[in-house]
């Protein structure tokens, strides 16, 4: 299996003060990761420096970047083929919901008619076709994160980085959000999402990594 993150004596802190230590691991094309700990463990940290946003000491390479070395227009390239949810979801306020998810697509250069269509269907998987036409301060916080999702699959990215992608969902949403990342994860999609704490029922072979006090152990 290739290895898609290759993270070695990776550290992290912030003005000095560390929130990750000499941690070393790797992640393979294709897993499924949960990435569990405590608040305040690091999980947004690392998921930040898996894309580019916090600057790592050590190795820390996804997809053959080496993040902590890279330059402007190469993180911008490594980011098109990564599907970011982040924690407070990040839609563009002016935006309708519809163009939110198009996003990605129309960055990717990818004509208008088909992207609407795409996004149409992704709406219908998490349950919005009929806010499509809202904008993100319309919707509550759950059908927010349903479209930031929608939005991160849309251009089957490499990988997904979802950070806490169903804490604040019911049951039923977010057992519809996680059939999205199972399904994304059997299209070969390698699929880290950040948790407080595992599902309680979820039949995809999965690897756990876990932070505390500022190390990363492989649990399963
Ligand atoms: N920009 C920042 N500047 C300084 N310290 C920060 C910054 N961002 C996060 N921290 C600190 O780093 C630690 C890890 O934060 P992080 O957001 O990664 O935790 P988390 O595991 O994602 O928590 P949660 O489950 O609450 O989202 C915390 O102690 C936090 O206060
Ligand atoms: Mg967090």
């Amino acid at each position: 299996m290739a290895k898609l993150v290759v993270a070695k004596n990776l550290y992290i802190s912030y003005n000095s003060q560390p929130i990750i230590h000499d941690s070393t691991f790797s992640i393979n094309s294709g897993d499924f990761v949960f990435l569990t700990g405590v608040s305040g463990s690091g999980k947004t940290t690392l998921i930040k420096a898996m894309y580019g946003e916090v600057k790592p000491k050590g190795i820390l390479n996804i997809g053959g970047f080496e993040v902590n070395n890279i330059s402007k227009s190469k993180l911008a390239l490594l980011r098109r083929h990564l599907g970011i949810v982040f924690q407070d979801y990040k839609l563009i306020p002016e935006w309708n919901i519809l163009k939110n998810v198009m996003l990605p697509l129309l960055i990717a250069g990818i004509e208008k008619t088909t992207a609407e269509q795409k996004a149409l269907e992704l709406l219908k998987k998490v349950k919005l076709s009929h806010k499509a036409d809202k904008f993100p301060a319309e919707l509550s916080g759950g059908e927010q994160q349903r479209a930031a999702i929608a939005r991160a699959i849309i251009h089957n990215p490499v990988m997904i980085l979802a950070d806490e992608p169903i804490s604040g969902l019911d049951e039923y949403s977010a057992s519809l959000v996680m059939d999205l990342f199972t399904m994304a994860n059997k299209m070969g999609i390698t699929v880290i999402i950040a948790s407080h704490s595992l599902p309680n029922e979820f039949n995809v072979k999965y690897r756990q990594l876990h932070i505390e006090k500022g190390y990363i152990y492989e649990m399963s």
